[in-house]
């Protein structure tokens, strides 16, 4: 069997990890195409590097721009990609420009796709990730839920006969370099001379909070305020917007730093009193790793990490500084994020060829 993925952007490569493993496990071809929507070492070869993914034996080289021309520089590029490597199946993943552009090129080439992270909803239609998920499961020919909760969602939609329930493969990346990184100093807390527990690990980078000027503004100045030392790890998009902008975001309790590599980032956010992001994946890393979370945004789908306790929604500087500051909440054993061996499943899904 072949399996061909298409990543493109920083948590796509997180995910593509155990699926990487798991494929070679089990003696399956895996072909990996990168489109070139995140191209900064940082956001991407680091990715490949430390967390032992094979090089991509394609890469389109779209890089930046408007939703259309990057989605659709994606879409015509891949057609020759997939009719050159006949694969199996198509794996899509997330959210990203380059899920949804994969997802069509498969299906108008009749080639099955396979939706990785499928069902997950915000139902908040301004989002560009809402759109691209949304597309990407009502065109894939197989669903691969991480949670119960995503499983309704596409069940309510119609889509219940092409769903499976598999876990969530960042929940496997995760419980591997914990693993491995237990008890290791964090290189962010030597690096700025932190003391654990005593500061937090923020990111900002969605569209909803970088891209209009007052609302980074306000944003930069509840984090500015906040009572601990507040490292942004900040992704290209929010330093860009800042300085188009004029906002200065060094400021206060406000420290930028660049993006750190997984194991770095997963280092820091242990030894953290609590994370502020408006980022899915972070939210759901910091819950796995019992660390407060504090998200920027006016909902989550990741509604687990609510429900028990350990994220908190804010919008308002207010809301924002009483929820990073609030205590540990009762600590659970939940683990609606599966059990570590989501892309064993998600392999052995493929190769059974369940539709
Ligand atoms: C994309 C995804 C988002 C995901 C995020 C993870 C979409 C619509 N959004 O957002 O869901 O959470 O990736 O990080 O697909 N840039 C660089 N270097 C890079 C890449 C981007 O400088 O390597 C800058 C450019 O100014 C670019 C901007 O970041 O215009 C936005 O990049 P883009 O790929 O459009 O979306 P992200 O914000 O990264």
């Amino acid at each position: 069997m072949k399996i061909l993925s298409v990543v493109g952007a920083r948590p796509q490569f997180v995910k593509l990890a155990p699926i990487d493993r798991a494929a070679k496990a089990a003696g399956v071809e895996h072909i990996i195409v990168h489109t070139g929507q995140h191209y900064d070492p940082l956001l991407s070869d680091v990715f490949f590097t430390e967390l032992g993914i094979s090089a991509p034996d394609v890469h389109l080289g779209v890089g930046s721009g408007s939703h259309g021309k990057q989605t659709g520089a994606m879409l015509a590029a891949l057609d020759d990609v997939l009719l050159e490597h006949q694969p199996d199946w198509v794996l899509v993943y997330g959210d990203t420009n380059s899920t949804v552009a994969a997802a069509l090129s498969a299906v108008k080439l009749h080639i099955p796709v396979a939706h990785l992270e499928a069902g997950l909803r915000s139902f908040n239609r301004r989002m560009p990730e809402e759109h691209n998920r949304v597309m990407t499961d009502h065109a894939a020919d197989l669903l691969l839920a991480p949670t119960q909760v995503a499983v309704e969602h596409l069940q309510n939609e119609g889509l219940g006969g092409r769903t499976v329930l598999v876990g969530d493969v960042m929940t496997d990346v995760l419980y591997a370099v914990r693993d491995q990184i237990q008890g290791a100093p964090s290189p962010l807390v030597s690096e700025l001379q932190l003391t654990p527990g005593s500061h937090y690990v923020a990111t900002i980078h969605r569209a909803e909070s970088t891209d209009d000027p007052d609302r980074l503004a306000e944003i930069a100045t509840a984090l500015a305020n906040l009572d601990k030392p507040v490292v942004l790890l900040a992704h290209p998009r929010v330093l860009a917007k800042a300085r188009e902008h004029g906002i200065e975001l060094q400021q206060g309790s406000l420290m930028v730093h660049e993006p750190l590599p997984y194991h770095d980032l997963i280092a820091s956010v242990m030894a953290s009193a609590g994370v502020i992001t408006d980022s899915g994946g972070l939210q759901k890393e910091a819950f796995l790793l019992r660390v407060p979370t504090t998200t920027v945004r006016t909902e989550t789908e990741w509604v687990e990490t609510v429900e028990l306790g350990w994220n908190v929604l804010a919008l308002s500087a207010e809301e924002i500084a009483a929820a990073a500051s609030r205590p540990a909440p009762a600590a659970t054993d939940a683990a609606p994020y599966g059990d570590g061996k989501a892309a064993e499943r998600v392999v052995e899904v493929l190769l059974r060829g369940q539709r």
